[in-house]
């Protein structure tokens, strides 16, 4: 079996990788991709998603994705993200990442500071404190930011929704997700070590590439 590049010991034989950016950005169908690339080269891969990802977690995402729960307050809802982050952390990642097995992402804490702390107004310095609690401050190796123009994701998403009802979140109006989109821009400028920013509007097989490239040049001891 291929080990990481960097297996050498404790917090650094770790490769956690996130994806955040808007909806309707292309992250499912990147991380199938890579995903499958990791496999390839015979490593173990868990693939997870936020909220979500335990039965705990699916039941936070229930509340907070259902459209009839109008009278969430801000604080609940970054509690509730938290709290769904918290579980699949305790879960699902960290054993993971105890075993060396490569641990994929579908939004992580960056998501909260974008949407709710930006979004809803709550803070980013509030937010993060309260991922730090929700986390152990557990940050991944490597994120990609799929970034796309508001008005791109959200022709994305009704398209793809093809007459089925917007989540609670997809209700929101167009300057809460440019609120979103420059909040995830600004921690992407703010951290360009971990964060590496993706143009969304490309095409799949060149997304597909990028992302390869990266992570076989930063991380991997693969071809
Ligand atoms: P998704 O599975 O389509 O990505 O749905 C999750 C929704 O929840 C999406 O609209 C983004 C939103 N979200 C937050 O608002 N805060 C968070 O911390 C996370 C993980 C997701």
């Amino acid at each position: 079996m291929k080990r990481h590049k960097s297996d050498v010991t404790g917090v650094q034989r770790r490769l956690f990788i996130t994806f955040e950016g808007l909806d309707g950005a292309g992250k499912s169908t990147q991380i199938e991709r890579l995903l499958h690339k990791f496999q390839a080269q015979g490593l173990r891969v868990v693939m997870t998603r936020e909220p979500g990802g335990t039965e705990i977690g699916n039941a936070l995402r229930e509340i907070l994705l259902d459209p009839k729960h109008t009278a969430l307050s801000p604080r609940t809802e970054a509690l509730l993200y938290a709290a769904s982050r918290a579980q699949l952390l305790h879960q699902v990642i960290r054993p993971a990442l105890e075993r060396g097995d490569v641990v994929l992402c579908d939004r992580y804490v960056d998501a909260s500071l974008a949407y709710q702390g930006a979004g809803l107004g709550l803070g980013s310095e509030e937010v993060a404190r309260l991922n730090r609690f929700a986390t152990e401050d557990l940050k991944p190796n490597l994120t990609f930011l799929f970034d796309l123009p508001v008005q791109e994701s959200q022709s994305r998403v009704l398209h793809a929704r093809s007459g089925s009802a917007p989540d609670r979140i997809e209700r929101r109006d167009a300057e809460y997700f440019q609120r979103v989109r420059q909040e995830f821009l600004r921690i992407a400028a703010a951290e360009p070590e971990r964060v590496v920013v993706l143009d969304a509007t490309a095409s799949p097989e060149r997304l597909e590439q990028e992302i390869w490239n990266i992570v076989a040049n930063r991380y991997v001891d693969l071809e």
